[in-house]
């Protein structure tokens, strides 16, 4: 029997996609439509509110997608402010609010990480609609939540990976650093490198010193140890990096820097990643073979962890009970063992990175990981 409808409520995903996304998408719907709610999905995340492209979703259409990766609505990184259109950036707020308020909306779920907080709060504040959020990304640096969903399921993606890595490093006694996603936040990497035994883990928080790089690397071939794991974060900086910023005010960290290269036709300027520049480093001064895996997308991909798994229907559920009680404005969060609602405006703008007195960083240090410092 279809319940009295409670209202309608609009839900998009957006911003780089992770396991988990699917399962929470099933969690809001399922529980929403439970108290009444019907639920309408955006598609290609704000984009597809702003191009008012949506489906009504119904128990058939969000089952049997808990396992599955991916979004199956689709996402973007379009914000409505800054939309591009035909070749310009439009500020397209007013139309993303129009449709809102066509499809007679009571609140619009945003599925996101930082970006879409922003975005979401932005539409709040200057369009005057109502939002509710829920924490996601592979990176686990939203503010105001203990975790974010994707994490779990990326950190086992990339702890297999180092193992994998492990074991052929092994046999052809090489130094081989893996690259691993994380923006400015290095608890990806930071967590995998632990879960995986690497002997070094760089991340953005903890500038590093390549002569301590290169110390611990000739200290273990010395000890008898012919094969290293160097577990690095995209956006790390060396010492030096650090230091320049912090006397020019520069904000962004490089995540690539320019090089010279040589070939038949003449010397040319390339991209270098920040692990496989690290790697011409250490071979450069260690004389070891170095290679570079860059785990990529790969870390975003597949199904989700049964811990994620957990997480979303119980993010999804939680926030479709806020819902029905007409709770609005707020992110739901994770503190300790239970889902709570957080007020947005105390989540949007702000980044988690790892705090220096983290416990992670201690564990790893008694575990002799050198953390490049
Ligand atoms: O924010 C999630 C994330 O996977 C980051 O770790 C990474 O830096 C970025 O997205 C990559 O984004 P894109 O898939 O758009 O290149």
């Amino acid at each position: 029997m279809p319940k009295k409808s409670r209202g309608t409520i609009g839900i998009l995903t957006a911003g780089g996609d992770c396991p988990g996304l699917n399962a929470v998408i099933r969690g809001v719907a399922k529980a929403a439509m439970h108290y009444g709610i019907r639920v309408l999905g955006f598609q290609d995340g704000f984009r597809g509110l702003v191009e008012n492209r949506a489906i009504e979703l119904d128990n058939r259409l969000v089952s049997g997608i808990l396992t599955q990766g991916g979004t199956f609505l689709g996402s973007s990184r379009d914000k409505p402010h800054k939309m591009p259109v035909g070749g310009r950036i439009m500020d397209l707020t007013s139309v993303a609010v129009r449709n809102y308020r066509r499809r007679k909306l009571d609140c619009l779920v945003c599925l996101g990480g930082n970006g879409t907080q922003k975005n979401a709060f932005r539409l709040h504040e200057r369009g005057g609609i109502d939002v509710l959020t829920l924490p996601k990304t592979i990176d686990n640096d939203v503010a105001e939540t203990d975790i974010t969903f994707g994490f779990d399921s990326a950190m086992a993606i990339a702890t297999e990976a180092i193992d994998r890595l492990h074991t052929t490093a092994t046999s052809h006694h090489r130094i081989i650093v893996c690259e691993i996603m994380g923006h400015d936040a290095g608890w990806l990497c930071l967590g995998a490198g632990i879960a995986g035994g690497a002997d070094i883990i760089l991340i953005p928080e903890i500038p590093y010193d390549l002569e301590a790089v290169v110390r611990t690397l000739t200290l273990r071939r010395k000890s008898g140890k012919r094969f290293s794991l160097v577990a690095v974060a995209e956006g790390i900086i060396s010492k030096e990096e650090a230091d320049a910023r912090a006397r020019g005010g520069k904000k962004r960290k490089p995540a690539a820097t320019a090089v010279t290269q040589q070939s038949p036709e003449g010397v040319h300027l390339v991209h270098e990643s920040v692990a496989s520049r690290l790697a011409r480093q250490i071979q450069q001064r260690t004389g070891v073979e170095a290679r570079v895996t860059s785990l990529g997308h790969v870390q975003r991909g597949g199904p989700p962890t049964p811990f994620d798994r957990l997480l979303c229907t119980r993010l999804g559920t939680k926030a479709g009970e806020l819902l029905a009680q007409g709770h609005y404005n707020i992110m739901v969060g994770v503190k300790g063992t239970e889902c709570v609602p957080v007020p947005l405006e105390n989540v949007a703008g702000l980044k988690r990175t790892v705090p220096l007195d983290h416990p992670w960083l201690k564990t790893a240090r008694l575990v002799e990981t050198c953390l490049g410092d």
